[in-house]
């Protein structure tokens, strides 16, 4: 195992460094359980140590030497020890080592340590003849000697705890070289427990096996379900089983099945676990740490003693016996009455898994319990076993709506094409239902969805039929961007009784088009009209759950309310917490964190979050995620990484109808941005608004034309922007109209205002940018001084978006450019040359070369290198504009505690 460059653990470390050298003490024991990593963390402590002043001296402890008088001193000692009071003479050799410095023993593993050297350590430190530095594995028992150094306040003793998400990924960072995404992180951190040992071994073997891969900028580690043994999960790594199957020891039949059961069954009933094996075992297990049991709902249950064991045990357990242990579940579970709800699932796959078989019935309501828990494998595999069982039609229409929703049209197809027509009208409603789907989500038919539901509507008679129906063909328009169909639709409707799932089902669409439409307070009161019925349809209909909190957030985003995307993220977290697998839940959550993020002006957050749920095979929002990372990319300034990643985006994301489609022409304006194609970039946000005005958008409108703003082009938008304001919801919009009058004016002290605003809504990169612009307003009136105070402001709100490299923030690098002479710079800085530069730009050779000059003699500067030198910032390089304007304005940053960047230094390195 290679070692990793030292990383995460900075407020530990700064502890124990305080304490190994605190004058009321002499020295440090780290204690902590196996594998956290205290040896590492005393190795650091000991590197402190290097100078004329101190002799590390190095003590390693060992089970080999455990036995033998003074055998972990040996290295220190000549070999033959005198007759007599060996304490003393071992003492002294080991002062006299250290050459007239203080000895500083660096202890390892000194529960290990034999009683002589334990007590010629002890006497040394005792004594203030040397310091320690020790490290203790919590729950071994140790020399009473190596206790007493703390017990007698001789030293400090430190307990060390697993590592923290933020250790994780900061260690993550350090050793591979670049971040690793947010879901590697939480799974990583799930799995190992914070145990440093396990994480290094995990991160080894995932390296030489594939599975952990640098894809666009980001590690990502292919995993599973944990608690499946999902098919084409890697197996863990021959050394890293050792060392569980170490940490577990040998064990009885009995411990052994009990360590089996609860990885078959976790959470299971400490009281079943007993009717299964024995009260007794169950003691030992837990005593012996293979298993936790706490108090849940009032009853006992127990959990594996760490969630790698689960593996191992399952790698244990050959196949007959597994088939016998989850019949032995059904028979135990099933006779204590299969009393909540879960059980049902749990119930039916343990059938599955033992081969007994099961009835449709339990079948399909399983698969209804997987779905709404978001396990798409596990309820396909679920539905699947459901059709050969018998269950009709029924079956084929769950099946392959969950197909559809899981992104494997092509099999939901098969599936619809193999189902006979069915002769009621009920049953033939739903399988229509399910084919429109087909073929809009899964096809991009739209057209042809819309037409069959027209068709079926002509041949049924029930009014409750034809009104599931119209809530179908309302979710196609909601879905489809077109508001105005899916209003004047679903009012009528939702004025009639409706049964709970249709009723969320139509309240949902309306909502979305209403968000859509601008009126974001209604969609709201819609969401939550809808959530708060949902133990009415949760069950029938588990897929709305997430599209519900998808357009929730929206609502946030497109008012600016950056609290309320925060609530409903939360709220979606609760709904999918704790859930296996992968998820279309866990994807819209990704695609509203991730948007939040890139409001927020904070890119590395957004990358993290997006990245994962975009590199994942079967989900609907893979297109959504990949497609805002690209924003996310294009704003950082690496137009060329987002055009690649938008080029995944589309061959990923099959529906072209939905409103996929304005969020990636959005994403094109600032590739072009990122590309240094400034006009280009405007051009496309206008033709983005001019569409989107004619759909009916104006959310998606006032973005794009806040989009020309923030590229410096206000005068032609500002009068729409205004109208805008009065029809669109929330402060958002409201901002981006005074940000236009403000940039149009020329005004940069409205300029400032409108960045306060965006500031106190938390888009700190808009309140960044507006900024910026103020102080080439400013510089323009000839008020030298108020752009000096604009440009500390524009840097310190600046800060609070590191990643962040747009048009406007690189103006404060070289802010006496005009634009074109900007965009004609930064081309050069990319090393374009004239000819490629008057290309892009429409523009004639002649006027290229007229504005570079220009750039260069206002910039003093007289290369390309040189340029780009002037837009490092902008482009992972140091700040260096940041200390030139906290020099011309020193203090002026501080002035006011940014929010997100209190955030950052209190998790960051
Ligand atoms: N902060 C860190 N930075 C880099 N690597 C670390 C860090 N902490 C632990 N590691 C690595 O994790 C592994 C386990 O850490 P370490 O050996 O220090 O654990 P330990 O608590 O001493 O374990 P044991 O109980 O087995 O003695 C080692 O490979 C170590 O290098
Ligand atoms: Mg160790």
């Amino acid at each position: 195992m290679k070692p990793w460059p030292f990383a995460g653990r900075e407020k530990e470390l700064e502890t124990l460094i305080r304490f190994a050298r605190d004058r009321a003490a002499r020295g440090v024991v780290i204690v902590g359980a196996a594998g956290v990593g205290k040896s590492r963390l005393a190795a650091e402590v000991l590197r402190g140590f290097a100078d004329d002043r101190h002799a590390v001296l190095r003590i390693r402890a060992t089970k080999a030497t455990s036995d033998i008088p003074n055998g972990a001193l040996a290295d220190l000692l000549p070999a033959r020890a005198p007759e007599g009071n060996t304490l003393r003479w071992a003492a002294e050799e080991i002062v006299a080592r250290a050459a007239g410095r203080l000895p500083v023993l660096g202890v390892d593993d000194a529960h290990l340590l034999d009683g002589h050297s334990a007590g010629v350590i002890h006497s040394l430190v005792a004594t203030g003849r040397a310091r320690v530095v020790a490290t203790l594995r919590s729950g071994e028992p140790a020399p009473d000697t190596v206790t007493a150094l703390w017990r007698d306040h001789l030293a400090r003793r430190a307990d060390i705890g697993p590592l923290g998400d933020g250790d994780i990924r900061r260690l993550l960072t350090a050793a591979l070289g670049g971040p690793p995404d947010e879901a590697t992180v939480v799974h990583l951190c799930r799995v190992t427990e914070g145990n440093a040992l396990f994480l290094h071994e995990i991160v080894d073997s995932a390296l030489a096996a594939g599975t952990l891969q640098r894809l666009r900028g980001m590690w990502h580690l292919a995993h599973g379900p944990l608690a499946d043994a999902a098919p084409g999960d890697a197996p863990l790594a021959p050394r890293l089983v050792e060392l569980i199957r170490d940490r577990i020891g040998t064990l009885s039949g009995p411990l052994a099945a009990v360590l089996e059961f609860t990885a078959f069954a976790e959470p299971i009933g400490a009281r079943t676990l007993s009717t299964l094996v024995s009260e007794e075992a169950v003691l030992l297990a837990e005593e012996r740490g293979l298993i936790r049991v706490a108090v849940e709902d009032r009853r006992e249950v127990a959990r594996l003693g760490h969630p790698l064991y689960g593996e191992v045990a399952r790698e244990r357990c050959p196949g007959l016996r597994r088939r016998r242990r989850y019949a032995e579940l059904v028979r135990v579970v099933a006779a204590t009455g299969m009393r909540r709800r879960e059980d049902v699932l749990r119930g039916t796959v343990w059938r599955l898994e033992s081969g007994l078989g099961a009835d449709p019935e339990p079948l399909v309501a399983a698969c209804r319990l997987a779905w709404a828990a978001h396990d798409y494998p596990l309820a396909v595999r679920l539905a699947e076993a459901a059709l050969p069982a018998g269950g009709g039609v029924e079956a084929a229409i769950l099946l392959a709506n969950l197909l559809d929703h899981a992104q494997l049209p092509d099999r939901a197809r098969a599936v619809l094409d193999a189902t006979p027509e069915p002769a009621d009208e009920s049953t033939r409603v739903e399988l229509a239902l399910a084919r429109a789907s087909n073929l809009a989500w899964g096809t991009d038919r739209l057209p042809e969805a819309m037409a069959l539901l027209a068709r079926t509507e002509g041949t049924v008679t029930d009014p409750a039929r034809r009104d599931a129906i119209t809530v179908r063909r309302i979710g196609l328009a909601a879905s489809a961007a077109d508001p105005r169909s899916a209003l004047a639709w679903s009012a009528p409707l939702l004025d009639r009784p409706l049964g709970a799932a249709l009723r969320a089902q139509a309240l949902s669409s309306r909502a979305l088009a209403l968000c859509y439409a601008g009126r974001t307070t209604e969609a709201l009161a819609a969401v939550s009209k809808a959530l708060s019925g949902m133990a009415g349809w949760r069950d029938t209909i588990p897929a709305l759950v997430s599209p519900l909190h998808s357009t929730w957030a929206l609502c946030g985003l497109f008012s600016g309310d950056l609290a309320v995307v925060g609530e409903a993220t939360a709220s979606m977290t609760a709904a999918v917490s704790g859930q296996r697998g992968w998820s279309r839940g866990e994807g819209s959550l990704a695609l509203s964190r991730g948007h939040a993020a890139i409001l927020r002006g904070d890119l590395d957050s957004a990358l993290a979050v997006l990245h994962a749920p975009a590199h994942h095979e079967t989900a609907v929002t893979v297109g959504g995620c990949l497609g805002a990372y690209a924003l996310a990319q294009a704003l950082c300034g690496d137009g060329r990484a987002a055009q690649e990643t938008l080029d995944a985006a589309l061959a990923r994301n099959r529906t072209t109808w939905t409103a996929f489609g304005r969020w990636v022409a959005l994403t094109r304006v600032w590739i072009a941005a990122a590309l240094g194609e400034t006009s280009r970039a405007i051009d496309l946000a206008l033709s983005v608004a001019a569409s989107s005005r004619a759909a009916g958008l104006p959310g998606f409108e006032h973005i794009a034309l806040h989009d020309a703003v923030r590229l410096g082009r206000a005068a032609p938008v500002r009068a729409r922007l205004a109208e805008l304001a009065a029809v669109h919801d929330g402060e958002r919009v409201r901002l981006a109209a005074r940000h236009a009058a403000a940039l149009a004016d020329g005004d940069g002290g409205e300029l400032l205002a409108t960045a306060t605003g965006f500031e106190r809504l938390g888009l700190m990169l808009h309140a960044a940018e507006a900024a910026a612009q103020a102080t080439g307003a400013l510089r323009r009136a000839g008020d030298e001084r108020g752009a000096r105070r604009a440009a500390a402001e524009a840097w310190s709100l600046a800060a609070s978006c590191p990643r962040a490299a747009t048009p406007a923030l690189r103006c404060l690098a070289a802010p006496d450019l005009t634009v074109r002479e900007l965009e004609v710079a930064q081309l050069g800085a990319a090393g374009r040359s004239h000819r490629e530069v008057a290309e892009r730009l429409h523009i004639s050779l002649r006027t290229a070369q007229n504005h570079r000059n220009q750039a260069y003699q206002k910039l003093g500067v007289n290369s390309a290198a040189e340029l780009a030198g002037i837009f490092a910032r902008f482009d992972g390089g140091t700040p260096t504009g940041l200390k030139r304007a906290e020099a011309a304005a020193p203090g002026l940053g501080e002035r006011r505690p940014r929010r997100h960047l209190a955030d950052r230094a209190s998790d960051g390195p």
